[in-house]
């Protein structure tokens, strides 16, 4: 690194400790390391150190880093029109509302934009409250739908209670975990449970007065759940048999994660309304999406729609978003996640072979999920539900001075890499983390 890129890279942690507050942090606590460039799977930090991201940064980045396509197309949007309000018409804009209904299952007709995952959930709140009449949604427990005010309240998991209270009118429903069985019960002998006692909450609460369930078609941060096919089957019997819409989010699960366009296309279930953001343009420029049926896109036809911001759509998003949906399809790129599940699948279960501190494994697509246990009879976490990292801490530095950055929280540790990762990029990482998991196991010895 030369002498001028050096410089820059410490002015940009030394500014970066004084003025930037990070996300969900004890700020003092934080030592960011400086991130200088990035290509396909790969980036670098200050000191060129090159790292394999097997996170796709927040599970967003599943076109890699830097890819030619779109950035050219950023930049060709750029030289054209950077920004027009979302009152007018613009190409990208509606040509890729085309390219998402066209990509979506057949009942999803048009698309509101937004600017990012939480406000793509929210807006389809207020819009299955206004087609229905209706103001309680019930989502899970353990599940994330965002950080702003609406869609922390949608959001079960940990980062939900400390800023409570949210908006009215969430309730929340147990989660199709089976590894961890909410009713005690065994897969196939469960009767769905996790489904049914949802039909059990409708009733109770007034079918009158529930407008939608939201949830992830693959439970995503909070720990790659997989439910059985059934689950989504009885859900949206439950959902016509009280006239309750079925909200997709497929924030994290779009565009390719599970090997499939979208995580409901692993079930065969149409949903109400699909939310989109991350792999719709891998993150490049910020966009979120609520894909609509054609019933509610009609009800709008002669409605009111309250709901608008200024970054709706916005033409530098869109064309990338374009870009990016074209790369999907020129280089095969979902069709290459379902066949690289196979092997991610294969490599993980010899890792739980290996390591007596994996309980579960849990993969579909590029999409998987470790989880660590102190015994694997009790099922113990190996550290616990939003406590002290402990040792998965441990792990996660180990792999970063090993070159292998990785998302890991509570017990889990996750992969979901890049979709242009190759099977011998991915072999190698998964041997590294074969490796490194000895250091979990050495707790259970203590
Ligand atoms: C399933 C799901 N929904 C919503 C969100 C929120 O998206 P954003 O961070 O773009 O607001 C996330 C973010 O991780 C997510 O995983």
């Amino acid at each position: 690194m030369d002498k001028k890129a050096a410089e820059k890279a410490k002015l940009a942690y030394d500014l970066d400790r004084e003025y930037v507050m990070h996300s969900w942090s004890v700020q003092s606590a934080l030592k960011p390391p400086v991130i200088t460039r990035g290509e396909g799977i790969y980036f670098w930090d200050e000191k060129d150190k090159k790292y394999m991201d097997l996170a796709s940064q927040l599970v967003n980045l599943n076109i890699g880093f830097n890819h030619p396509k779109v950035v050219n197309a950023i930049k060709e949007q750029a030289d054209e029109l950077c920004y027009v309000a979302p009152s007018f018409a613009n190409y990208s804009r509606s040509l890729l509302a085309k390219m998402i209904v066209d990509i979506t299952p057949e009942n999803i007709r048009k698309c509101f934009f937004t600017v990012g995952g939480a406000d793509a959930n929210e807006n389809a709140v207020k819009i299955a409250r206004a087609y229905t009449g209706k103001f309680k949604i019930i989502s899970r427990y353990r599940s994330y739908h965002g950080a702003t005010y609406g869609a922390i309240t949608l959001t079960g998991d940990p980062r939900r209670p400390p800023v409570e209270p949210g908006i009215p009118g969430v309730l929340k429903a147990f989660d199709p975990y089976c590894y961890r069985c909410s009713f005690g019960k065994t897969y196939p002998d469960c009767n769905i449970e996790c489904a049914e006692h949802i039909r059990e909450m409708i009733m109770y609460e007034c079918p009158e007065t529930v407008a939608a369930i939201i949830i992830e078609p693959v439970t995503g941060s909070n720990g790659v759940f997989i439910p059985p096919k059934e689950y989504f089957e009885r859900l949206r019997s439950i959902c016509d048999d009280n006239n309750v819409l079925l909200i997709a989010d497929e924030v994290m699960t779009g565009f390719g994660r599970t090997g499939e366009w979208f995580g409901i296309d692993l079930f065969d279930v149409q949903a109400d309304i699909i939310t989109m953001a991350k792999g719709v343009n891998s993150g490049y420029i910020p966009l979120g999406v609520v894909a609509v049926s054609e019933e509610i896109g009609t009800f709008f036809d002669d409605k009111f729609l309250y709901c608008g911001l200024t970054y709706s759509g916005h033409p530098l998003a869109c064309a990338a978003a374009i870009a990016n949906i074209e790369a999907y399809q020129e280089e095969n790129l979902i069709e290459k996640a379902k066949q690289l599940g196979s092997v991610l699948d294969e490599e993980m279960k010899k890792i739980k072979e290996n390591h007596p501190s994996v309980g579960d494994i849990r993969s579909v697509g590029l999409f998987g999920c470790i989880e660590m246990v102190k015994d694997r009879e009790t099922k113990e976490p190996l550290v616990p539900w939003n406590g002290a990292p402990g040792v998965m801490a441990e792990l996660k530095s180990m792999l970063w001075e090993k070159g292998l950055y990785l998302y890991i929280r509570w017990n889990y540790v996750f992969i979901a890499p890049p979709l242009v990762i190759t099977e011998e990029e991915l072999r190698e990482a998964m041997a590294v983390i074969d490796e490194s998991l000895s250091i979990c196991d050495k707790v259970l010895e203590e």
